[in-house]
């Protein structure tokens, strides 16, 4: 068995070297292959590649179960950057800043149609591995779409949240342990255990980057630090600050939300220290992650065979990029 570091290495040489653009018009696909060179953690094709070995040997599908996903994560890293008006992604500036606009909708369109033909290749179970990675599709831009609809929200709940990060983010991690399983001969309550484990932890991948978001360094990150603050994002650093606040804290946030620059930055993330919703956030990270284990525990796999998800899973949690 592989440990998530190999496979990552793996991954990264196999995938780089067929990647499957054209070459004209390079104003389409250059950009294309600019944001994939540029690195990325691959966690999503390495918990596709992951799933299909709890059952065996890393089967030839889950190879394009895996390229499939990283393509269409990359579709919408390109298009979200569009929308949150972000200037660097992996530490180069974002597609649209380099490119131009019509360059970044148009292959990141391109880019998710490259993704469906690498799902087509699949041979074992393809029309459920269609239905999973098409509502997924679908949700992903329903979380999207919520995520910028709170922007100009000022009524947003936690619960609330919570629905659109699983949307925007965890679904596409649960779907890639769901497509290896599914590949591999992992069906129905193993196939379901392996979603639930993905779910609970992509959202506490998304409550670790709206973390980094607000306190990592942008070298590290290779995105620019304060993002969520000055687009008014909803994260739950911001709803736990509101709920924590007393009414001078309150009120002091709500009037930065009209602000702009580094200033604002500065104010915010001194607020959410006084509230104590930075704390409040890496305890929301630790009790999602314990709920991912629970159902990893759950899975009827035995528990060496599920040592790399476990390494996987630690390290996506106390990462700082
Ligand atoms: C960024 O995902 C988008 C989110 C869902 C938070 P990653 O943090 O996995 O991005 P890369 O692929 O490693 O750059
Ligand atoms: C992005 O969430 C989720 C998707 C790309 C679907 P974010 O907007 O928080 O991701 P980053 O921080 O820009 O990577
Ligand atoms: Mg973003
Ligand atoms: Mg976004
Ligand atoms: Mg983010």
């Amino acid at each position: 068995m592989y440990s998530f570091q190999d496979l990552g290495l793996l991954f990264e040489k196999r995938f780089t070297a067929s990647l499957p653009f054209a070459v004209t018009p390079p104003t389409l696909y250059d950009p294309c292959r600019y944001i994939l060179q540029n690195g990325g953690k691959r966690i999503r094709p390495v918990l596709c590649l992951m799933a299909s070995e709890l059952f065996g040997e890393i089967s030839e599908d889950a190879w394009h179960g895996a390229f499939g996903i990283e393509l269409f994560h990359n579709f919408t890293l390109i298009h979200d950057d569009i929308m949150d008006n972000a200037p660097i992604r992996r530490g180069h500036p974002t597609i649209h800043a380099r490119y131009g606009l019509a360059s970044g909708i148009l292959s990141g369109d391109a880019m998710c149609a490259y993704a469906y033909d690498q799902i087509a290749k699949i041979k074992t179970g393809l029309p459920q591995v269609l239905s999973v990675f098409n509502s997924t599709s679908i949700g992903v831009s329903e979380g999207q779409q919520l995520d910028m609809d709170f922007e100009t929200r000022n009524d947003v709940t936690i619960g609330e949240y919570l629905h659109m990060v699983t949307l925007k983010t965890s679904v596409l991690l649960a779907c890639s342990l769901k497509i290896g399983a599914l590949v591999s001969g992992g069906l129905g309550d193993t196939a379901n255990k392996l979603y639930e484990f993905g779910k609970n932890m992509g959202i506490a991948f998304q409550l670790q980057d709206d973390y980094l978001d607000a306190f990592g360094e942008t070298e590290k990150l290779g995105k620019q630090n304060g993002g969520d603050i000055r687009g008014n994002k909803k994260t739950y650093l911001y709803l736990k600050s509101l709920e924590l606040a007393d009414s001078q804290q309150r009120m002091a946030i709500e009037s930065l939300l009209p602000e702009s620059g580094d200033e604002k930055v500065k104010a915010m993330l001194a607020l959410y220290n006084h509230t104590g919703a930075d704390v409040a956030c890496r305890q929301a990270v630790a009790l999602y992650s314990e709920k991912a284990f629970a159902s990893l525990d759950e899975l009827a796999i035995p528990s060496k065979r599920k040592v790399p998800l476990v390494e996987l899973a630690n390290y996506l949690l106390g990462r700082d990029k």
